[in-house]
Protein backbone atom coordinates (compact mmCIF):
# COMPACT_ATOMS: atom_id res chain seq x y z
CA UNK A 1 0.00 0.00 0.00
CA UNK A 2 1.40 3.31 -1.23
CA UNK A 3 1.53 5.75 1.80
CA UNK A 4 0.45 9.45 0.56
CA UNK A 5 3.10 11.67 1.90
CA UNK A 6 2.60 14.34 4.54
CA UNK A 7 3.34 17.42 2.51
CA UNK A 8 3.05 20.20 5.33
CA UNK A 9 6.35 20.13 7.06
CA UNK A 10 8.46 19.66 3.62
CA UNK A 11 6.11 22.86 2.18
CA UNK A 12 6.75 24.79 5.85
CA UNK A 13 10.36 24.19 5.14
CA UNK A 14 10.42 25.24 1.34
CA UNK A 15 8.42 28.42 2.46
CA UNK A 16 11.21 29.29 5.28
CA UNK A 17 13.89 28.67 2.78
CA UNK A 18 12.10 31.27 0.49
CA UNK A 19 11.61 33.82 3.66
CA UNK A 20 15.09 33.49 4.50
CA UNK A 21 16.31 33.85 0.71
CA UNK A 22 14.45 36.76 0.61
CA UNK A 23 15.45 38.65 3.89
CA UNK A 24 19.18 37.53 3.07
CA UNK A 25 18.14 38.85 -0.63
CA UNK A 26 17.17 42.78 1.73
CA UNK A 27 20.42 42.18 3.60
CA UNK A 28 22.65 41.46 0.36
CA UNK A 29 21.43 44.23 -1.65
CA UNK A 30 20.99 47.36 0.53
CA UNK A 31 20.94 49.48 -2.21
CA UNK A 32 18.93 47.74 -4.66
CA UNK A 33 16.20 46.91 -2.01
CA UNK A 34 16.24 50.63 -0.89
CA UNK A 35 15.82 51.88 -4.66
CA UNK A 36 13.21 49.46 -5.81
CA UNK A 37 12.91 51.87 -9.07
CA UNK A 38 16.04 50.83 -9.65
CA UNK A 39 15.52 47.02 -11.20
CA UNK A 40 18.83 45.66 -12.89
CA UNK A 41 16.59 43.04 -14.94
CA UNK A 42 13.87 45.27 -16.34
CA UNK A 43 15.34 48.66 -17.22
CA UNK A 44 14.51 51.71 -20.02
CA UNK A 45 16.65 53.69 -21.87
CA UNK A 46 15.86 57.96 -21.43
CA UNK A 47 17.35 59.90 -24.51
CA UNK A 48 16.43 63.13 -23.16
CA UNK A 49 14.50 64.29 -20.02
CA UNK A 50 14.48 67.93 -17.81
CA UNK A 51 15.02 67.80 -14.03
CA UNK A 52 14.81 70.28 -11.19
CA UNK A 53 17.45 69.30 -9.04
CA UNK A 54 20.37 67.19 -10.33
CA UNK A 55 21.23 64.84 -13.63
CA UNK A 56 23.39 62.31 -14.56
CA UNK A 57 23.90 61.21 -18.38
CA UNK A 58 25.91 58.19 -19.00
CA UNK A 59 26.28 55.37 -21.27
CA UNK A 60 24.05 53.14 -19.08
CA UNK A 61 20.43 53.66 -17.88
CA UNK A 62 21.48 51.63 -14.81
CA UNK A 63 24.63 53.53 -14.03
CA UNK A 64 22.52 57.05 -14.43
CA UNK A 65 20.04 55.67 -12.36
CA UNK A 66 22.20 55.08 -9.58
CA UNK A 67 23.93 58.07 -9.60
CA UNK A 68 20.87 60.20 -9.57
CA UNK A 69 19.88 57.88 -6.64
CA UNK A 70 23.00 59.14 -4.40
CA UNK A 71 21.74 63.00 -5.40
CA UNK A 72 18.20 62.47 -4.33
CA UNK A 73 19.84 60.30 -1.08
CA UNK A 74 21.63 63.79 0.16
CA UNK A 75 25.31 63.10 -1.76
CA UNK A 76 26.46 65.60 -4.62
CA UNK A 77 27.91 65.85 -8.00
CA UNK A 78 30.97 64.10 -7.08
CA UNK A 79 28.97 61.46 -5.10
CA UNK A 80 27.05 61.01 -8.10
CA UNK A 81 30.25 60.60 -10.34
CA UNK A 82 31.77 58.11 -7.88
CA UNK A 83 28.72 55.73 -8.17
CA UNK A 84 27.55 56.05 -11.87
CA UNK A 85 31.65 55.26 -12.72
CA UNK A 86 31.81 52.12 -10.51
CA UNK A 87 29.20 51.15 -11.66
CA UNK A 88 29.54 51.25 -15.21
CA UNK A 89 32.56 48.78 -14.78
CA UNK A 90 30.04 45.94 -13.86
CA UNK A 91 27.22 47.07 -16.40
CA UNK A 92 29.14 48.70 -19.35
CA UNK A 93 31.90 46.22 -18.84
CA UNK A 94 33.38 47.61 -22.64
CA UNK A 95 34.86 50.89 -21.38
CA UNK A 96 33.19 51.30 -17.68
CA UNK A 97 36.32 50.24 -16.26
CA UNK A 98 38.73 49.39 -12.85
CA UNK A 99 41.56 48.24 -15.08
CA UNK A 100 41.48 51.67 -17.09
CA UNK A 101 41.97 55.09 -16.48
CA UNK A 102 40.43 58.72 -17.26
CA UNK A 103 40.11 62.38 -16.48
CA UNK A 104 37.85 63.89 -14.05
CA UNK A 105 37.29 67.32 -14.85
CA UNK A 106 34.68 69.41 -12.14
CA UNK A 107 33.91 72.98 -11.31
CA UNK A 108 32.48 73.54 -8.02
CA UNK A 109 29.16 75.81 -7.66
CA UNK A 110 31.76 78.39 -6.17
CA UNK A 111 33.68 78.68 -8.83
CA UNK A 112 36.77 76.22 -7.77
CA UNK A 113 38.00 74.31 -10.84
CA UNK A 114 39.15 70.82 -10.22
CA UNK A 115 41.38 68.28 -12.73
CA UNK A 116 42.36 64.64 -11.24
CA UNK A 117 44.47 62.84 -14.10
CA UNK A 118 44.42 59.42 -13.42
CA UNK A 119 45.52 58.51 -16.70
CA UNK A 120 47.47 55.03 -16.85
CA UNK A 121 51.43 54.76 -16.73
CA UNK A 122 54.00 52.84 -18.57
CA UNK A 123 55.23 50.07 -16.28
CA UNK A 124 58.81 50.65 -14.79
CA UNK A 125 60.29 47.98 -17.20
CA UNK A 126 58.85 49.87 -20.08
CA UNK A 127 61.10 51.32 -22.96
CA UNK A 128 61.15 53.04 -25.74
CA UNK A 129 61.36 50.40 -28.07
CA UNK A 130 59.48 47.70 -26.26
CA UNK A 131 56.70 47.29 -28.82
CA UNK A 132 59.56 46.65 -32.24
CA UNK A 133 61.61 44.05 -33.36
CA UNK A 134 64.73 43.82 -34.44
CA UNK A 135 64.27 45.13 -37.51
CA UNK A 136 62.59 48.41 -35.93
CA UNK A 137 59.29 47.36 -37.08
CA UNK A 138 55.89 47.53 -34.84
CA UNK A 139 55.46 43.70 -33.50
CA UNK A 140 51.70 42.98 -34.25
CA UNK A 141 49.36 43.14 -31.16
CA UNK A 142 51.99 43.73 -28.95
CA UNK A 143 50.51 46.88 -27.86
CA UNK A 144 47.15 46.22 -28.64
CA UNK A 145 46.46 42.96 -27.45
CA UNK A 146 46.77 40.62 -24.07
CA UNK A 147 49.06 42.08 -21.28
CA UNK A 148 51.80 43.36 -23.02
CA UNK A 149 49.54 46.20 -23.58
CA UNK A 150 48.35 47.14 -20.36
CA UNK A 151 49.38 50.58 -18.70
CA UNK A 152 49.15 50.70 -14.54
CA UNK A 153 45.47 51.16 -14.17
CA UNK A 154 44.98 53.98 -12.67
CA UNK A 155 40.80 54.69 -12.49
CA UNK A 156 40.38 53.06 -8.89
CA UNK A 157 43.10 55.89 -7.05
CA UNK A 158 41.24 58.36 -9.49
CA UNK A 159 37.54 57.69 -8.03
CA UNK A 160 39.57 57.51 -4.39
CA UNK A 161 40.73 60.97 -5.16
CA UNK A 162 37.55 62.54 -6.28
CA UNK A 163 35.99 60.71 -2.95
CA UNK A 164 37.91 63.70 -0.93
CA UNK A 165 35.07 66.35 -2.96
CA UNK A 166 31.91 64.00 -2.31
CA UNK A 167 29.46 63.72 0.91
CA UNK A 168 28.42 60.26 1.49
CA UNK A 169 30.93 57.13 2.46
CA UNK A 170 32.81 55.31 -0.24
CA UNK A 171 31.04 51.88 1.35
CA UNK A 172 27.69 53.26 0.14
CA UNK A 173 28.39 55.01 -3.54
CA UNK A 174 30.81 51.46 -4.48
CA UNK A 175 27.30 49.41 -2.73
CA UNK A 176 25.21 49.37 -6.74
CA UNK A 177 28.37 48.04 -8.09
CA UNK A 178 28.48 45.36 -6.35
CA UNK A 179 25.03 44.21 -6.48
CA UNK A 180 25.15 44.65 -9.86
CA UNK A 181 27.76 42.09 -10.18
CA UNK A 182 26.99 39.97 -7.54
CA UNK A 183 23.22 39.10 -8.56
CA UNK A 184 23.66 40.36 -12.33
CA UNK A 185 22.01 42.65 -14.62
CA UNK A 186 19.79 41.96 -18.15
CA UNK A 187 22.51 42.83 -20.97
CA UNK A 188 20.76 44.81 -23.92
CA UNK A 189 21.58 43.49 -27.36
CA UNK A 190 24.62 46.19 -28.13
CA UNK A 191 26.30 43.83 -25.29
CA UNK A 192 25.07 40.89 -26.53
CA UNK A 193 26.90 41.29 -29.72
CA UNK A 194 30.08 43.05 -28.24
CA UNK A 195 30.52 40.04 -25.94
CA UNK A 196 29.74 37.55 -28.84
CA UNK A 197 31.86 39.06 -31.13
CA UNK A 198 34.79 38.93 -28.74
CA UNK A 199 34.45 35.64 -26.96
CA UNK A 200 37.55 34.42 -28.96
CA UNK A 201 39.63 36.76 -28.25
CA UNK A 202 38.62 36.82 -24.28
CA UNK A 203 39.45 33.14 -24.38
CA UNK A 204 42.69 33.25 -26.50
CA UNK A 205 44.27 36.53 -24.03
CA UNK A 206 43.41 35.46 -20.95
CA UNK A 207 44.60 32.99 -18.73
CA UNK A 208 40.86 31.80 -17.69
CA UNK A 209 37.98 31.41 -18.95
CA UNK A 210 35.34 34.56 -17.25
CA UNK A 211 31.95 35.96 -16.64
CA UNK A 212 32.14 37.31 -20.14
CA UNK A 213 32.86 33.76 -21.85
CA UNK A 214 30.61 31.71 -19.79
CA UNK A 215 27.82 31.31 -22.33
CA UNK A 216 27.94 29.86 -25.74
CA UNK A 217 25.82 33.13 -27.57
CA UNK A 218 24.58 35.79 -25.45
CA UNK A 219 21.43 37.43 -26.75
CA UNK A 220 19.62 40.53 -25.42
CA UNK A 221 17.99 39.65 -21.97
CA UNK A 222 20.63 37.40 -20.73
CA UNK A 223 21.68 38.25 -16.99
CA UNK A 224 25.42 38.51 -16.75
CA UNK A 225 26.70 37.71 -13.27
CA UNK A 226 30.31 38.59 -12.40
CA UNK A 227 31.22 37.19 -8.86
CA UNK A 228 34.53 37.85 -8.93
CA UNK A 229 34.24 41.50 -9.77
CA UNK A 230 32.24 41.48 -7.31
CA UNK A 231 34.58 40.33 -4.88
CA UNK A 232 37.13 42.57 -5.97
CA UNK A 233 34.66 45.67 -5.56
CA UNK A 234 34.27 44.10 -1.86
CA UNK A 235 38.26 43.94 -1.22
CA UNK A 236 37.91 47.72 -2.21
CA UNK A 237 35.05 48.71 -0.46
CA UNK A 238 36.69 47.37 2.65
CA UNK A 239 40.34 47.87 1.99
CA UNK A 240 39.93 51.35 -0.31
CA UNK A 241 43.54 51.84 -2.63
CA UNK A 242 44.77 48.86 -0.95
CA UNK A 243 41.79 46.95 -2.13
CA UNK A 244 42.99 46.96 -5.53
CA UNK A 245 46.76 48.40 -5.49
CA UNK A 246 47.68 45.72 -2.81
CA UNK A 247 47.25 42.20 -1.40
CA UNK A 248 45.05 39.73 -3.56
CA UNK A 249 43.82 42.10 -6.14
CA UNK A 250 46.99 43.00 -6.76
CA UNK A 251 48.41 39.70 -7.18
CA UNK A 252 45.60 38.63 -9.45
CA UNK A 253 46.97 41.25 -11.67
CA UNK A 254 50.87 40.34 -11.83
CA UNK A 255 49.73 36.77 -11.78
CA UNK A 256 47.94 37.47 -15.33
CA UNK A 257 50.83 39.52 -16.38
CA UNK A 258 52.80 35.73 -16.43
CA UNK A 259 50.11 34.51 -18.52
CA UNK A 260 51.23 36.53 -21.90
CA UNK A 261 54.59 38.55 -20.57
CA UNK A 262 52.96 41.72 -19.16
CA UNK A 263 55.44 44.02 -17.69
CA UNK A 264 53.11 45.73 -14.77
CA UNK A 265 54.92 44.82 -11.15
CA UNK A 266 52.75 45.07 -7.53
CA UNK A 267 55.85 47.80 -6.69
CA UNK A 268 53.97 49.27 -10.26
CA UNK A 269 50.72 48.97 -8.59
CA UNK A 270 51.71 50.15 -5.44
CA UNK A 271 53.30 53.24 -6.64
CA UNK A 272 50.45 54.70 -8.81
CA UNK A 273 49.56 58.08 -8.00
CA UNK A 274 46.45 60.19 -9.90
CA UNK A 275 47.68 63.69 -10.06
CA UNK A 276 46.14 67.26 -9.79
CA UNK A 277 46.17 69.25 -13.23
CA UNK A 278 45.10 72.70 -13.54
CA UNK A 279 42.54 72.57 -15.96
CA UNK A 280 42.55 74.68 -19.17
CA UNK A 281 40.57 77.45 -20.01
CA UNK A 282 39.54 80.10 -23.20
CA UNK A 283 36.73 81.95 -24.03
CA UNK A 284 34.34 81.54 -27.29
CA UNK A 285 31.58 84.09 -28.37
CA UNK A 286 30.39 84.46 -25.22
CA UNK A 287 31.59 81.21 -23.32
CA UNK A 288 33.83 80.50 -20.73
CA UNK A 289 35.01 76.85 -21.57
CA UNK A 290 36.88 74.96 -19.27
CA UNK A 291 38.85 71.33 -20.48
CA UNK A 292 41.18 69.24 -19.40
CA UNK A 293 45.37 69.47 -19.46
CA UNK A 294 47.89 67.24 -20.90
CA UNK A 295 48.69 64.61 -20.71
CA UNK A 296 45.18 64.67 -22.95
CA UNK A 297 45.58 66.87 -26.09
CA UNK A 298 41.74 66.98 -26.29
CA UNK A 299 41.61 70.58 -23.87
CA UNK A 300 44.50 72.22 -25.99
CA UNK A 301 42.92 70.78 -29.40
CA UNK A 302 39.64 72.16 -28.70
CA UNK A 303 40.75 75.97 -27.79
CA UNK A 304 43.22 75.80 -31.06
CA UNK A 305 40.11 74.70 -33.09
CA UNK A 306 37.40 77.10 -31.51
CA UNK A 307 39.61 80.26 -31.19
CA UNK A 308 40.58 79.65 -34.95
CA UNK A 309 37.02 79.85 -36.08
CA UNK A 310 36.19 82.55 -33.62
CA UNK A 311 36.67 85.37 -35.92
CA UNK A 312 34.05 83.75 -38.23
CA UNK A 313 30.00 83.63 -38.74
CA UNK A 314 29.66 80.34 -38.81
CA UNK A 315 25.75 80.44 -37.58
CA UNK A 316 25.73 82.38 -41.31
CA UNK A 317 27.71 79.62 -43.10
CA UNK A 318 24.87 77.43 -41.65
CA UNK A 319 25.03 73.90 -39.81
CA UNK A 320 26.99 71.16 -42.07
CA UNK A 321 27.44 73.29 -45.54
CA UNK A 322 30.16 73.86 -47.71
CA UNK A 323 31.57 76.80 -45.88
CA UNK A 324 31.12 75.65 -42.15
CA UNK A 325 32.61 72.17 -43.19
CA UNK A 326 36.22 73.39 -44.71
CA UNK A 327 36.63 76.13 -42.26
CA UNK A 328 36.21 73.94 -39.16
CA UNK A 329 38.19 71.09 -41.27
CA UNK A 330 41.09 73.48 -41.86
CA UNK A 331 41.02 74.37 -37.90
CA UNK A 332 41.23 70.44 -37.21
CA UNK A 333 44.18 69.73 -39.30
CA UNK A 334 46.12 72.81 -38.09
CA UNK A 335 45.54 71.68 -34.60
CA UNK A 336 45.84 68.07 -34.61
CA UNK A 337 49.51 68.59 -36.42
CA UNK A 338 50.44 70.38 -33.59
CA UNK A 339 49.11 67.18 -31.57
CA UNK A 340 51.63 65.28 -33.37
CA UNK A 341 54.36 66.90 -32.96
CA UNK A 342 54.31 68.99 -29.44
CA UNK A 343 51.58 67.12 -27.15
CA UNK A 344 52.52 64.56 -24.21
CA UNK A 345 52.92 64.06 -20.78
CA UNK A 346 54.08 67.09 -19.42
CA UNK A 347 55.67 65.37 -16.77
CA UNK A 348 58.33 63.90 -19.27
CA UNK A 349 58.12 66.50 -21.96
CA UNK A 350 57.68 70.58 -22.01
CA UNK A 351 54.18 70.88 -23.87
CA UNK A 352 54.18 74.48 -24.87
CA UNK A 353 50.34 74.55 -23.51
CA UNK A 354 50.10 78.52 -22.99
CA UNK A 355 51.45 79.27 -26.41
CA UNK A 356 49.23 76.30 -27.84
CA UNK A 357 45.89 77.50 -26.51
CA UNK A 358 46.82 81.46 -26.93
CA UNK A 359 44.44 83.34 -29.24
CA UNK A 360 47.28 85.15 -30.93
CA UNK A 361 48.52 81.58 -32.15
CA UNK A 362 45.09 80.36 -33.30
CA UNK A 363 45.21 83.53 -35.55
CA UNK A 364 48.78 82.98 -36.69
CA UNK A 365 48.06 79.67 -37.56
CA UNK A 366 45.16 80.52 -39.92
CA UNK A 367 46.85 83.47 -41.45
CA UNK A 368 47.46 80.68 -44.44
CA UNK A 369 43.69 79.51 -44.53
CA UNK A 370 41.63 80.22 -47.79
CA UNK A 371 38.44 80.60 -47.90
CA UNK A 372 36.87 77.97 -50.44
CA UNK A 373 40.37 76.19 -50.97
CA UNK A 374 41.11 72.81 -49.60
CA UNK A 375 44.46 73.18 -47.31
CA UNK A 376 46.91 70.06 -47.68
CA UNK A 377 48.71 68.06 -44.48
CA UNK A 378 51.68 67.87 -46.88
CA UNK A 379 52.46 71.80 -46.43
CA UNK A 380 50.49 72.22 -43.82
CA UNK A 381 52.82 71.26 -40.81
CA UNK A 382 53.18 71.96 -36.57
CA UNK A 383 53.29 75.06 -36.64
CA UNK A 384 57.10 76.29 -34.64
CA UNK A 385 56.42 77.07 -30.77
CA UNK A 386 59.06 78.51 -28.52
CA UNK A 387 58.84 78.26 -24.94
CA UNK A 388 51.11 65.10 -26.50
CA UNK A 389 38.18 53.57 -29.51
CA UNK A 390 36.48 52.97 -26.86
CA UNK A 391 36.24 54.71 -24.27
CA UNK A 392 33.52 56.24 -22.00
CA UNK A 393 32.08 59.90 -21.04
CA UNK A 394 29.32 60.91 -18.40
CA UNK A 395 28.26 64.06 -16.91
CA UNK A 396 26.24 65.18 -13.82
CA UNK A 397 25.36 68.61 -12.28
CA UNK A 398 24.11 68.90 -9.15
CA UNK A 399 21.19 71.24 -7.32
CA UNK A 400 23.69 73.40 -6.17
CA UNK A 401 25.22 73.53 -9.40
CA UNK A 402 28.68 71.94 -8.79
CA UNK A 403 29.73 70.27 -12.43
CA UNK A 404 31.73 67.52 -13.47
CA UNK A 405 32.60 65.65 -16.53
CA UNK A 406 34.43 62.27 -16.09
CA UNK A 407 35.50 60.89 -19.58
CA UNK A 408 37.25 56.79 -19.13
CA UNK A 409 38.75 54.47 -20.82
CA UNK A 410 40.41 50.72 -21.62
CA UNK A 411 41.29 52.57 -25.21
CA UNK A 412 39.80 49.89 -27.65
CA UNK A 413 36.79 48.32 -26.71
CA UNK A 414 36.80 45.87 -24.10
CA UNK A 415 40.71 46.91 -23.80
CA UNK A 416 43.62 44.52 -24.32
CA UNK A 417 40.87 41.83 -24.43
CA UNK A 418 42.09 39.80 -20.69
CA UNK A 419 39.88 39.62 -17.92
CA UNK A 420 42.14 39.32 -14.36
CA UNK A 421 41.65 35.59 -13.75
CA UNK A 422 40.61 36.00 -10.27
CA UNK A 423 39.56 39.35 -10.20
CA UNK A 424 36.89 39.06 -12.88
CA UNK A 425 38.24 42.83 -14.72
CA UNK A 426 39.29 43.53 -18.19
CA UNK A 427 42.61 45.10 -18.55
CA UNK A 428 43.47 48.39 -20.79
CA UNK A 429 45.91 48.24 -23.86
CA UNK A 430 46.56 51.90 -23.26
CA UNK A 431 50.40 51.36 -24.10
CA UNK A 432 49.27 51.75 -27.87
CA UNK A 433 48.22 55.61 -27.43
CA UNK A 434 52.12 55.99 -26.88
CA UNK A 435 53.76 56.97 -30.41
CA UNK A 436 55.22 53.19 -30.02
CA UNK A 437 57.71 54.29 -33.75
CA UNK A 438 57.53 57.72 -34.20
CA UNK A 439 56.23 58.24 -38.07
CA UNK A 440 54.23 55.09 -37.36
CA UNK A 441 50.17 55.62 -36.53
CA UNK A 442 49.05 53.79 -33.82
CA UNK A 443 45.47 52.12 -33.77
CA UNK A 444 43.54 55.68 -34.34
CA UNK A 445 45.80 56.17 -37.33
CA UNK A 446 47.08 59.25 -35.52
CA UNK A 447 51.19 60.02 -35.27
CA UNK A 448 53.07 60.76 -32.65
CA UNK A 449 57.02 62.11 -31.99
CA UNK A 450 59.04 62.45 -29.24
CA UNK A 451 56.91 63.83 -27.08
CA UNK A 452 54.77 60.85 -26.72
CA UNK A 453 57.69 57.79 -26.55
CA UNK A 454 57.64 55.33 -24.71
CA UNK A 455 59.33 56.24 -20.70
CA UNK A 456 58.74 54.40 -17.37
CA UNK A 457 56.22 55.95 -15.49
CA UNK A 458 55.04 58.14 -18.08
CA UNK A 459 51.26 58.71 -19.18
CA UNK A 460 50.91 57.86 -22.68
CA UNK A 461 48.73 60.93 -24.52
CA UNK A 462 45.14 60.91 -24.69
CA UNK A 463 42.24 62.46 -26.62
CA UNK A 464 39.73 62.45 -24.05
CA UNK A 465 38.02 65.61 -23.28
CA UNK A 466 35.70 65.90 -20.21
CA UNK A 467 34.59 69.85 -20.67
CA UNK A 468 32.65 72.06 -18.57
CA UNK A 469 31.20 75.29 -20.04
CA UNK A 470 30.02 78.63 -17.59
CA UNK A 471 28.10 82.06 -19.23
CA UNK A 472 28.32 84.80 -17.08
CA UNK A 473 30.27 83.20 -14.69
CA UNK A 474 27.26 80.46 -13.71
CA UNK A 475 27.27 76.53 -14.72
CA UNK A 476 26.13 76.16 -17.74
CA UNK A 477 27.08 72.92 -19.97
CA UNK A 478 29.17 69.48 -18.99
CA UNK A 479 29.94 67.44 -21.67
CA UNK A 480 31.99 64.89 -23.50
CA UNK A 481 32.09 61.63 -25.87
CA UNK A 482 34.19 58.26 -26.32
CA UNK A 483 36.48 57.48 -29.98
CA UNK A 484 39.96 57.97 -29.54
CA UNK A 485 41.06 60.70 -32.09
CA UNK A 486 37.73 61.73 -33.40
CA UNK A 487 36.91 62.80 -29.42
CA UNK A 488 37.99 66.73 -29.36
CA UNK A 489 36.56 66.99 -32.88
CA UNK A 490 33.06 65.51 -31.22
CA UNK A 491 33.13 67.88 -28.24
CA UNK A 492 34.20 71.20 -30.47
CA UNK A 493 31.41 70.07 -33.08
CA UNK A 494 28.90 69.88 -30.71
CA UNK A 495 29.74 73.03 -28.68
CA UNK A 496 29.41 75.26 -32.02
CA UNK A 497 26.35 73.24 -32.53
CA UNK A 498 25.01 74.61 -29.36
CA UNK A 499 27.19 77.93 -29.47
CA UNK A 500 26.64 79.15 -33.09
CA UNK A 501 23.93 76.99 -34.72
CA UNK A 502 21.25 77.56 -31.47
CA UNK A 503 20.93 73.58 -31.48
CA UNK A 504 19.16 72.12 -28.22
CA UNK A 505 21.68 69.98 -26.23
CA UNK A 506 20.04 66.76 -27.72
CA UNK A 507 19.61 68.27 -31.55
CA UNK A 508 23.83 69.17 -30.97
CA UNK A 509 24.64 65.99 -29.58
CA UNK A 510 22.46 63.71 -32.30
CA UNK A 511 23.79 65.63 -35.54
CA UNK A 512 25.83 63.92 -37.88
CA UNK A 513 29.91 64.81 -37.46
CA UNK A 514 32.90 64.65 -39.44
CA UNK A 515 36.76 64.30 -38.63
CA UNK A 516 39.63 65.07 -40.06
CA UNK A 517 43.27 64.80 -37.67
CA UNK A 518 46.27 65.81 -40.46
CA UNK A 519 47.11 62.74 -41.35
CA UNK A 520 45.40 61.09 -42.84
CA UNK A 521 44.51 63.98 -45.12
CA UNK A 522 41.28 62.52 -45.48
CA UNK A 523 37.57 64.07 -44.56
CA UNK A 524 36.00 60.98 -42.04
CA UNK A 525 32.18 61.72 -42.22
CA UNK A 526 29.13 59.59 -40.56
CA UNK A 527 26.89 57.52 -42.65
CA UNK A 528 24.17 60.21 -42.57
CA UNK A 529 26.27 62.99 -43.71
CA UNK A 530 24.33 64.93 -46.37
CA UNK A 531 26.14 63.93 -49.54
CA UNK A 532 25.71 66.91 -51.63
CA UNK A 533 28.32 68.66 -49.43
CA UNK A 534 30.56 65.78 -49.03
CA UNK A 535 30.31 65.94 -52.93
CA UNK A 536 31.02 69.47 -52.68
CA UNK A 537 34.34 68.67 -50.65
CA UNK A 538 35.77 66.24 -52.75
CA UNK A 539 34.84 69.35 -55.96
CA UNK A 540 37.15 71.20 -54.04
CA UNK A 541 40.04 68.95 -53.62
CA UNK A 542 39.19 66.92 -50.49
CA UNK A 543 39.12 63.34 -49.69
CA UNK A 544 36.59 61.99 -48.09
CA UNK A 545 35.90 58.38 -46.59
CA UNK A 546 32.21 57.65 -45.32
CA UNK A 547 32.84 55.39 -41.96
CA UNK A 548 29.85 54.34 -39.13
CA UNK A 549 28.68 56.45 -36.27
CA UNK A 550 31.65 57.85 -34.28
CA UNK A 551 31.40 58.17 -30.39
CA UNK A 552 28.60 58.27 -27.51
CA UNK A 553 28.39 61.74 -26.73
CA UNK A 554 26.76 62.97 -23.07
CA UNK A 555 26.13 66.17 -21.95
CA UNK A 556 24.04 68.28 -19.35
CA UNK A 557 22.66 72.37 -20.23
CA UNK A 558 21.30 74.48 -17.70
CA UNK A 559 17.99 76.37 -19.10
CA UNK A 560 17.71 79.70 -18.57
CA UNK A 561 14.57 79.03 -15.63
CA UNK A 562 17.97 76.69 -13.55
CA UNK A 563 16.57 73.36 -14.95
CA UNK A 564 18.79 70.49 -15.58
CA UNK A 565 18.58 69.45 -19.70
CA UNK A 566 20.02 66.27 -19.71
CA UNK A 567 20.71 64.32 -23.22
CA UNK A 568 22.05 60.71 -24.19
CA UNK A 569 23.53 60.61 -27.51
CA UNK A 570 21.26 58.26 -30.43
CA UNK A 571 24.28 56.08 -31.41
CA UNK A 572 24.37 54.16 -28.51
CA UNK A 573 22.27 52.97 -25.42
CA UNK A 574 23.04 56.25 -23.24
CA UNK A 575 20.59 57.31 -20.75
CA UNK A 576 19.69 60.12 -18.48
CA UNK A 577 18.44 59.97 -14.72
CA UNK A 578 17.66 62.75 -12.70
CA UNK A 579 15.07 64.09 -10.01
N1 LIG B 1 42.43 55.80 -25.45
C1 LIG B 1 41.82 56.92 -26.03
C2 LIG B 1 42.35 58.20 -25.50
O1 LIG B 1 42.73 58.28 -24.35
O2 LIG B 1 42.41 59.14 -26.22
Amino acid sequence: MQTKPNILPSLKLVLSFFVLLSLNAVKAQPFLKAHPHINPYRYEIVKEMTFDNGAVTSASPLASMVGAAMMKDGGNAFDAAIATQLSLAVVFPGAGNIGGGGFMLARKANGELIGIDYREAAPSKASRDMYLDEKGDPIPEKSTRGTTASGIPGSIAGIISTHAYAKLPFAKLIEPAIEFAEFGYVISEREAKGLNSEKANFLKHSSAPSAFTQKEVWKAGDTLIQPELAATLKRIQKNGLAGFYEGETAAYIVKEMGHTGGYITLEDLKKYTPKFRKPLEFDYKGHHIISFAPPSSGGILIAQMMQMIAPFNVEKMGLNTLESVSLMVEAQRRAYADRAEHMGDPDYWKVPTKTLISNSYAQARMSDYKAGEAGSSKTTLAGQVHESEQTTHFSVIDKEGNMVAITTTLNDTYGNKTIVAGAGFLLNNEMDDFSIKPGVPNMYGALGGEANAIQPGKRMLSSMTPTLVTVNNKPYISIGTPGGTTIPNQVYEGLVNIIDHKMSIKQAIDATRFHHQWIPDVIAVESDFPEDIENGLKAMGYKTMRRGKFGRMDGIQISAQGKRVAAGDKRGDDSVAGY
